[in-house]
């Protein structure tokens, strides 16, 4: 390839041109999307598109700047769930904050590594930072841990973790006997038992742990299947509470399980990637009292931290357990110095060898906004939450499944007409689909106990109350079509 071919694709001018120009087409976009134009998402059958988005391998380059940006326009933009749409209801992703996507740039152009300090100096000081905030958040001194690429992986890390540091001899090295057990709510994320299953525990590991009728973990039957298990001669390890389960959104009673697994000495894991967020609300920390008792804890960055996906945290009460998950040797990477040394190559401690710069935005957010802020925004999604409850509850055509505890409202519709479970649970299934498809709306559907429920999660503050009317509105009007 000549050279100037090679100097035009690295062109630092035509990064500056075509950056301008893409700043003002997103800037359009994040401007519709707030003032809620047009719909959440223009729904397409997915097996016709995918004929449509087929093409043959480019050899020679066809596309121009421009032409790149008119396809990101008028077909990336155009095809996206609209998250900072006000009727956006749907999924645990966030809004991203502007700022926190400009420093995501960064890192795409920058390109730190991260796998060792050497790859990412800034990097690597900015991640330690903000975990050490998040650590404070959580009421712990000098807590350790590591940013991931997902709670799922998060989850992972920590239940490696508790496995190396409760199994009583070396697992890393010599492999895991079958008989360990993790006890986590019946609502528990699904990555809780994919990671049994990745550890080769079998997913069967999991001892699912009853819910009350607010979905959170029973005591009693947390005593109960730990009691069992140790009589069916299992070793139960770590017990999984979680704050902001996936389906409700509720809160494990997280100091009586904390005190729970102290007595009998389990490692005491809290999944917070959706509501550890609460932490940084005056108003709202004391519902996870008891979170400072963990041994690790997870929080995403992508759910209520308002931060652009992915970014996780996976903390460590005890500093010594943040190594416990993974145990490499790569003298290509790790050059033998001092402990003191070696503790700023991350890579010890994450699944990831090279990872992506991600304290940049959160030590951001943080730095501009402030917990004030921050815990502002969960504060307010909260209260829209409240109020789509309390909304539903004043109808008669609509039943709450539970009065929410963090940003999400399970609900469903109930029709003129006395149906069948089945039916009925068809019936939301069909109504969530139309309003899908309609734009008007994103709204989720769960499963609880065997009947669907609509599920609403507010992610954007700037919902407003009258979204929230016009969206039982609308689902009326669906159902009347
Ligand atoms: C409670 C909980 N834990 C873990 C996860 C997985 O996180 P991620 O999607 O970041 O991998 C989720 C995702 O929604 C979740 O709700």
């Amino acid at each position: 390839m000549a050279l100037n071919n090679i100097n035009e694709m690295f062109d630092a001018e035509n990064f500056r041109s075509m950056g301008h120009d893409l700043i003002e087409l997103l800037t359009e976009y994040l401007h519709g999307s707030l003032e809620g134009e047009g719909e959440v998402l223009a729904w397409k059958s997915p097996q016709q598109e995918s004929l449509r988005w087929q093409s043959s391998l480019p050899r020679q380059g066809e596309l121009t700047s421009e032409s790149l940006i008119s396809f990101i326009r008028e077909e990336v933009l155009a095809n996206t769930l609209r998250v900072h749409h006000p009727r956006n209801l749907g999924h645990q992703v966030a809004p991203p904050l502007p700022i926190a996507a400009l420093c995501d740039l960064v890192a795409a152009l920058t390109n730190q590594a991260m796998a060792v300090y050497e790859t990412g100096p800034s990097a690597t000081m900015l991640e330690r930072q903000v975990l050490s905030w998040l650590s404070t958040l959580i009421g712990w001194d000098n807590a350790e841990g590591i940013l991931t690429s997902g709670g799922a992986q998060a989850n992972l890390t920590a239940l490696l973790a508790a496995r190396q540091s409760m199994a009583g001899h070396d697992v890393w090295r010599h492999g895991s006997a079958g008989e360990m057990r993790i006890l986590a709510s019946e609502h528990a994320h699904y990555s809780v038992s994919r990671a049994a299953g990745i550890m080769g525990l079998g997913t069967d590991a999991v001892i699912p742990v009853a819910a009350d009728a607010l979905g959170r973990m029973r005591m009693s039957d947390l005593r109960q299947q730990w009691k069992s298990s140790i009589a069916r001669g299992d070793k139960p390890i770590v017990v999984v509470a979680t704050a902001g389960c996936t389906p409700t959104g509720s809160i494990d009673p997280l100091k009586e399980i904390g005190e729970f697994c102290h007595q009998q000495q389990l490692w005491f894991h809290v999944d917070g990637a959706h509501g550890a967020s609460a932490l940084l609300s005056e108003q709202h920390r004391m519902a996870l009292q008891g979170i400072s008792l963990a041994d690790s804890v997870v929080w995403d960055g992508h759910k209520l931290l308002y931060m652009p996906a992915a970014v996780s945290a996976v903390l460590f009460r005890n500093p010594s357990h943040s190594y416990a998950a993974f145990a490499q040797e790569a003298s290509y990477l790790f050059q033998g110095n001092c402990a003191i040394d070696e503790a700023y190559n991350t890579s010890y401690r994450t699944l990831e060898c090279t990872k992506r710069m991600m304290g940049l935005k959160l030590w951001a957010a943080f730095s501009l906004y402030g917990t004030d802020k921050l815990g502002a925004l969960v504060a307010h999604v909260f209260q829209t939450a409240k109020v789509l409850a309390e909304m539903i509850t004043a109808t008669l055509d609509f039943e709450l499944l539970m009065r929410p505890q963090t940003n999400i409202v399970c609900f469903r519709h109930l029709p003129k007409s006395v149906m069948e479970p089945e039916v009925l649970n068809q019936h939301q299934a069909t109504l969530r689909n139309s309003l899908v498809q309609s734009g008007a709306f994103h709204l989720t559907q769960t499963s609880v106990h065997g009947s669907i429920w609509l599920r609403a999660t507010v992610m954007n503050p700037l919902t407003a109350n009258s979204d929230l009317k016009i969206l039982l509105d609308t689902l009326r009007g669906v159902v009347s079509r």
